[in-house]
């Protein structure tokens, strides 16, 4: 998608030369101030009680009298937060989608000029509402027709405009590439397709790229992360992605995403129903993979490590069994009572292996735990972290891109359910409160640095009718990287 900036004030929207047009309208607009057909248009429909001012309400019409453009669409909305106009956006979108429009204009006429948040909201909308899975459904539903989205502005707002298109463009092609990654089924993505992936973007946008081998990862004494892969076929990967936007000696933000390819929960088999889901359980892995896209494009003064540890989570005859006792990275036993809890476990070891960036602050982002969905439900992602002022910027960070969060606690006293009698500690504790013992379990590998962990395994994608990658949180980690570098 083409997004593109149109400098023309409101009264003249009626000759605007684009094939179709979007107005957000509210309590807030003026008809007046659209001129005397349009404005005429959306008096007559508020009015026939075809259109209010209702959160969803929208209204098409089709060459409608004085207008040039053919299309026109009033998309209402309930005040002009980013977020309302983001749902107003796309029921207005849902009306022009499968249309014959190429090129849309959207407007706002509200009393107040677009702003960049605005735009932002606006461009993620769009190119979230227009994404379509093909990679292995080609016949998926023709492509939408329309090449442009033009966001119509005043010449005194043309630069805050200009500012959130770009940012809302880099977040969108980030959120784009986790969408599409995490959507594609797992004998598709497979841990050698996530590090072919990471190659191929570090490539394109210039980013450092290290793959490391199962060879590697023993020597490292990666104990937990090849217990996990050593029950599947398909090779482990350890994947290494470096920008360099600031001196070399500054120290980085590392992100680490969880990359199980496939989790079948091992010799703890999950139940069929649903299972299919678990191709999903790298959406952490390609939330890192998305935020380095837009971070590359936005070009921040920062440094910024990825770790991804990939591999497939599988029974059979050579995977790890309840009770088998490995050791980690760090140096700690792990009694690992549920194969199926595996997640903590590829991440405990990314997480030492972290510490030699000595870096500024580490998050991590996984499809951790079912808990998680129980607790928060799909709305918000579980944010731990031990520290209030890292946990707070995340929290920023998540509603300055409408990616929002919500913070969990870590007392210790939920660590005493990782207490086992034959390791260091056991990989599950009791079934209340399993979002935070698992977060319990990786506080125990992030003493030398500050440290986060997002739960995305309610927010990552949706199941039913519309199942599918969402490409969260990589709004919340976008903010998150530009607002350190800032
Ligand atoms: N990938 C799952 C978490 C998950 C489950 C995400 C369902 C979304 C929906 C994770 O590896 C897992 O299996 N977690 C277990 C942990 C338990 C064994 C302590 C869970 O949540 O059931
Ligand atoms: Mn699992
Ligand atoms: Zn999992």
């Amino acid at each position: 998608m083409d997004f593109k900036i149109q400098v023309t004030e409101l009264k003249d929207l009626r000759q605007a030369p684009a094939d179709a047009l979007l107005l957000l309208v509210g309590e807030g607009t003026e008809p007046a101030s659209l001129g005397k057909a349009l404005g005429g248009l959306l008096t007559q429909a508020l009015a026939d009680g075809d259109l209010a001012y209702k959160a969803g309400r929208c209204l098409y019409l089709h060459k409608p009298a004085g207008v040039k453009a053919p299309r026109v669409v009033f998309a209402a909305t309930t005040g002009d937060s980013p977020k309302a106009l983001r749902a107003a956006l796309q029921a207005g979108l849902a009306q022009l989608k499968a249309g014959g429009a190429r090129h849309l204009l959207v407007a706002s006429a509200l009393a107040a000029p677009l702003n960049a948040a605005q735009a932002q909201a606006l461009v993620g909308a769009a190119s979230d509402a227009l994404y379509t899975y093909r990679h292995t459904k080609p016949s998926a539903a023709a492509a939408p027709k329309l090449q442009r989205i033009s966001l119509a502005c005043g010449v005194a707002n043309t630069a805050a405009v200009r500012d959130g298109l770009h940012l809302g463009e880099a977040i969108a092609a980030g959120a784009a590439v986790a969408r599409e990654c995490a959507n594609r089924p797992g004998n598709h993505a497979t841990p050698s397709h996530l590090a072919d992936e990471a190659r191929r973007l570090g490539k394109a946008h210039g980013f450092e790229v290290q793959v490391l081998g199962r060879k590697e990862v023993e020597k490292l004494g990666m104990g937990c992360f090849l217990a996990v892969a050593q029950g599947s076929a398909q090779p482990l990967k350890f994947i290494v992605m470096q920008y360099h936007g600031a001196a070399k000696a500054a120290a980085p933000v590392v992100l680490v995403g969880k990359g199980i390819t496939f989790d079948t929960g091992g010799i703890s088999l999950k139940p069929a129903a649903e299972m299919d889901e678990m191709k999903f359980d790298m959406g952490g892995a390609a939330s890192v993979l998305g935020t380095f896209r837009a971070v590359a494009q936005m070009k921040p003064k920062i440094n910024l490590v990825g770790l991804i540890p990939s591999c497939e989570n599988m029974p059979g005859g050579t995977a790890v069994k309840p009770g088998d006792v490995v050791t980690s990275m760090s140096g700690q036993t792990v009694e690992i009572l549920n194969t199926d809890a595996e997640g903590r476990l590829i991440l405990c070891d990314a997480l030492t292996y972290a510490e030699r960036f000595k870096p500024a602050a580490v998050v991590d982002i996984a499809t951790l735990t079912g808990a998680c969905v129980i607790a928060l439900g799909h709305h918000r992602s579980g944010l731990f972290s031990p520290d209030d002022a890292l946990a707070s910027e995340l929290e920023r960070a998540g509603q300055a891109g409408l990616d929002p969060c919500w913070r969990m606690p870590l007392d210790e006293e939920y660590d005493e359910g990782l207490k086992s009698n034959f390791a260091d500690m056991a990989n599950v504790g009791p079934r209340a409160g399993g979002a935070v013992t698992a977060a319990m379990f990786l506080k125990r590998y992030t003493a030398k640095y500050p440290w986060a962990h997002l739960d995305i395994a309610g927010s990552a994608w949706k199941s039913g009718a519309a199942k599918g990658a969402t490409g969260r949180p990589v709004p919340l980690l976008t903010h998150f990287v530009l607002g350190r570098a800032a």
